[in-house]
């Protein structure tokens, strides 16, 4: 089969394309750990606040380092609204919401997901500088949208 010479140029840059395009898919996951993210369960939106995790919204350390919080969100705030993690920490968010879909976007980060009633959300991040980094409802939730907003504090360890 004759291929004009131009014509498997173009192949050869569509197939180098796909590659180029696969590697980087496979660098951003593994080389920068940058996730979708993921919904882990179902849960009864009625009843989120007795449901495990959920009956004590807030933040808890697993082992040195590595930290879980627990978000109940609804019509018009994030509970808890304030955490504080040394720097360095990794943070596993658990977010659900108790009555329409809201948004969790944390300034700085791909932390980046929405929060639907009926699903357990969960992303995770690793905050490597100090600072504050506010996160606020980035999905319209009624009238009070604009006031859904709170702040991770992440503080150089000696602060502790
Ligand atoms: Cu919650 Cu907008």
């Amino acid at each position: 089969m004759h291929i004009d010479r131009l014509e498997g140029l173009f192949l050869w840059l569509a197939a180098g394309m796909l590659l180029l395009f696969a590697g980087a898919v496979v660098i951003s996951v593994f080389g920068m750990g940058i996730q979708l993210p993921s919904i882990v369960d179902t849960v009864n939106p009625t009843t989120l606040r007795q449901e495990a995790g959920f009956d004590r919204p807030g933040i808890r350390e697993i082992y040195e380092g590595r930290y879980e919080v627990y978000m109940v969100v609804s019509q018009f705030s994030f509970d808890p609204k304030s955490i504080e993690v040394p720097v360095g920490s990794r943070v596993t968010f658990y977010l659900s919401s108790t009555d329409v879909i809201h948004g969790f976007k944390v300034f700085d980060t791909n932390v980046n997901i929405m929060v639907i009633p009926g699903q357990i959300s969960e992303v995770t991040h690793t905050f490597d500088e100090p600072g504050d980094y506010q996160f606020y409802c980035h999905e319209y939730c009624g009238s009070g949208h604009h006031n859904m907003q709170g702040v991770v504090h992440v503080v150089e360890a000696s602060d502790e």
